[in-house]
């Protein structure tokens, strides 16, 4: 049996493919769905918690050029994301671009590069959202058992009579204090168990419950922005003209510590937060105008999102000196600053909504990208399947559901959000790749929405994506590559004998 690893996928069958019944799958996202898919599934970790080690380790008030620097990196590969998205608006995102591009064994290692990003991506999100949980549940006077409150193996202490995991307490000497080991993480569990819920429940239940949390956390943001700004103003200024100066702090020897090259370190760090914009090309199938609404969708939500992370991270490092903000709750403490007693109440609502939104859009992206694979044979054909009343892909979200509950349960995986980035960078590669290949090999195709400038959009995106991937360590190379064998393991012995668009060469073959 001959087989071609470059076999592509034939556009004219998926543009047909994506007009027709949308595979079961229900098209009843609009625009403001859209735009809000996309903030649901970017603000979450990356504004309300690596702000303040970027700040405190990396660029001081200059942040405020991480953040600009970052979003200027994913605008070149939103431009790209949103041609695709309108041209082939069908669930695989990524992996569906490069099938028709560079082929199928490209198209198999983007679609497993995705899991890193929305499967690893969801379960690091949900060891963060359990932290907050139970953070907030001890401030109402409820403690649960504490063995049950993080991954197998980590210390818990009791300290001012509430239970903290270990790593979160700095400058305190620990040794003293009662502690437990923890056995499993139930509340990440629960949390992804009750998202996957939502998800089989409906893409309209989701996209609802998605909008209802995307207002709390953008009004936070909102709240923290307006106190900062009354407090600064009250204070004529000063604050602001005491801890901007300097505003790129020089740099203290090191590549990545302040000054300039902090700047850049630190935007390849902060990427992290605008990570999600992509994850809406992956609810093409379930937008009613998908050619218009897109677009609207992906760039929308990454402007929006780009304003609201330079007025917060400037107003943060206005409102305290930048040393101070190597905390887990920089946005808490900045806004305690501004003297408002219900301030931090109110930013742990912000995260605990901000960090669930993640994981709901992540998981749908999940699902979607498997749905997808498995309709062209290159998974198995129970991911595929749609359920009849609910028009959700259910068996693939409920078998991804279970798999990222049990990892965000029981492995430490607080450190794993460069696995999230590497895999995202690795699909926007591709992707811009995708778009410049594809207006050579089919100029003429009628774009609903063309990427400006191209091919200088395009390269500039690859160079910034590669350019990204190389600032992240050496460990998550290793993982990374170590994934895409076992990917490669995978395709040999599964997808390359089921696959639609090889059965299909060999028929011709026979003819
Ligand atoms: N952008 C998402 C976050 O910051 C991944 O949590």
């Amino acid at each position: 049996m001959s087989l071609n690893l470059f076999a592509k996928k034939d556009l004219q069958s998926i543009l047909r493919e994506a007009e027709g019944e949308s595979a079961g799958l229900k098209r009843a996202l609009g625009p403001f769905n859209l735009i809000t898919l996309g903030i649901g599934a970017i603000i979450g970790t990356g504004i309300f918690v690596l702000t303040g080690p970027v700040a405190a380790e990396n660029a001081g008030p200059a942040i405020v050029l991480s953040f600009v620097v970052a979003a200027i990196a994913c605008a070149f590969a939103g431009l790209c994301y949103a041609e695709f998205a309108s041209l082939i608006p069908i669930a695989g995102s990524a992996y569906s671009y490069s099938y028709t591009t560079l082929g199928e064994i490209v198209a198999w290692m983007i679609g497993w590069a995705l899991v890193l990003e929305y499967a690893f991506g969801a379960a690091t999100v949900a060891v963060g959202w359990s932290g907050y949980i139970n953070s907030f549940l001890q401030d109402m006077g409820i403690h649960l058992p504490p063995t049950l409150t993080a991954a197998p193996g980590t210390t818990i202490v009791q300290y001012n009579g509430r239970w903290e995991r270990l790593g979160s307490l700095t400058g305190v000497n620990t040794a003293a204090l009662p502690h437990v080991i923890s056995h499993f993480d139930l509340i990440a569990f629960i949390g992804i168990a009750l998202v996957t819920s939502i998800l089989v429940i409906g893409i309209k239940e989701s996209a609802n419950l998605n909008t209802g949390i995307v207002v709390v956390k953008v009004s936070v943001l909102l709240v923290f922005i307006g106190l900062g700004i009354d407090f600064l103003s009250a204070s004529h200024w000063a604050p602001l003209a005491a801890n901007w100066h300097p505003f790129i702090p020089p740099n203290l020897g090191h590549f990545g510590e302040f000054g300039w090259s902090g700047v850049l370190r630190g935007a390849g760090i902060i990427f992290f937060a605008y990570i999600g914009f992509d994850a809406v090309s992956t609810a093409a199938q379930e937008a009613s105008n998908p050619q218009r609404d897109m677009p609207i969708g992906i760039l929308g939500s990454l402007v929006i999102c780009t304003v609201l992370y330079i007025l917060v991270g400037g107003i943060l490092t206005a409102l305290l000196p930048y040393h101070v903000l190597n905390v887990p709750d920089p946005v808490a403490i900045g806004v305690d600053k501004t003297g408002v007693a219900w301030g931090s109440f109110l930013v742990k609502i912000g995260a605990i909504g901000g960090l669930t939104s993640t994981m709901l859009v992540m998981l749908l992206g999940q699902s979607r990208v498997f749905f997808t694979m498995a309709h062209d044979g290159l998974l198995w054909k129970w991911a595929g399947k749609v359920h009849k009343k609910f028009h959700t892909p259910y068996l693939s979200s409920i078998v991804i559901g279970v798999c990222v509950a049990t990892l965000a349960a029981t492995l430490p995986i607080t450190t794993l959000d460069e696995l999230t980035s590497i895999g995202t960078l690795f699909a926007f590669t591709i992707v811009c790749a995708g778009v410049w290949i594809l207006r050579v090999r089919e100029p003429n195709l009628k774009r609903p929405f063309k990427t400006p400038w191209v091919p200088f959009v395009p390269i500039m995106g690859m160079l910034v994506s590669l350019a990204l991937m190389l600032s992240l360590h050496a460990l998550t190379w290793e993982v990374f590559l170590i994934w895409l064998v076992i990917g490669l393991f995978v395709y040999s012995l599964y997808s390359r004998k089921h696959s639609k668009v090889q059965q299909e060469l060999q028929g011709a073959d026979a003819d």
